[in-house]
């Protein structure tokens, strides 16, 4: 497998309280992975920290490295604008903006500077041909995306991460506020992304992950448990917890 996030030792405090402790692990390229565990244990903290956006909590420290393509993500000079662009994002709860379905999705081509209509016509397109929501959405692109249903706004979502044309995307639960249909629509989609992309998710949803993750890491009260390809984990997992875990006895 090719490495795409190497994380080496990461510790995380929130003022004097350690939420990740001494997590050292390698997320695969072009895969998806799976950050599970009980409520708490620190896998929004986790995700969080990928693309740095606990810089925005005051009071969050953070040791050890993540080695994005080989740099540390965390130096000093670090550019963060252009880690976030390739590094993108999609949140628990759809968060459209109040705009157009079109605007969603040309807003962060636009901010980078594209102003050519055809050209980004081109890539609202392809954005909802990537998120499955083409057919659905063609023929009312200049409708509000507040209008349109819940799942249909997690996949704008994720169609807005895409039009940036970033290489990792990072989802935290992005099905937990979804009927199961919506959320089949958003596991076919994350198994397809992985053929362009490198995928993590947080998921509560042990058959979630079992469905669509290649990598799982078990988390437990800020540690990391256990890792490995996720049919091993949710067939033979090594240790205890992990065993009580999956099967129910705790979470
Ligand atoms: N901004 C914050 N300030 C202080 N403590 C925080 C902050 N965010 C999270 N924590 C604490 O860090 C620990 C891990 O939280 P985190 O949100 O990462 O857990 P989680 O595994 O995502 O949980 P859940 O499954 O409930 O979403 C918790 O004890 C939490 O209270
Ligand atoms: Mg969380």
């Amino acid at each position: 497998m090719n490495v795409k996030i190497q994380i080496k030792n990461l510790n995380l405090w929130y003022d004097k309280s350690q939420c990740l402790k001494n997590i050292t692990m390698d997320i695969p390229e072009k895969k998806v992975t799976a950050l599970i565990g009980p409520s708490g244990c620190g896998k929004s903290t986790l995700i969080r920290c990928l693309n740095r956006m606990n810089d925005i909590i005051d009071g969050c420290n953070v040791e050890g490295q993540i080695l994005y393509e080989k740099e540390d993500i965390n130096k000093k000079n670090a550019n963060v604008v252009s880690l976030r662009r390739k590094i993108g994002m999609v949140f628990q709860k759809p968060n459209p903006f109040p705009k157009s379905i079109w605007e969603n999705i040309a807003y962060g081509p636009k901010m980078q500077g594209l102003k050519d209509k055809k050209i980004l016509d081109k890539i609202v397109e392809k954005s909802l041909k990537d998120s499955a929501l083409w057919d659905e959405m063609y023929d009312r692109l200049h409708q509000s995306a507040m209008g349109i249903s819940g799942g249909q706004q997690q996949r704008l979502c994720i169609a807005r991460a895409l039009a940036i044309e970033p290489e990792v995307i990072l989802m935290d639960e992005p099905c937990s506020a979804l009927d199961p249909i919506a959320t089949n629509k958003i596991e076919e989609l994350i198994i397809n992304l992985k053929k362009k992309y490198t995928v993590v998710i947080v998921t509560h949803n042990m058959q979630q992950a079992s469905r669509i993750s290649d990598y799982t890491a078990f988390l437990y009260l800020g540690k990391l448990i256990e890792y490995g390809k996720t049919k091993e984990i949710f067939e033979k997992p090594q240790m205890e917890t992990t065993q009580n875990y999956i099967t129910g006895r705790f979470g």
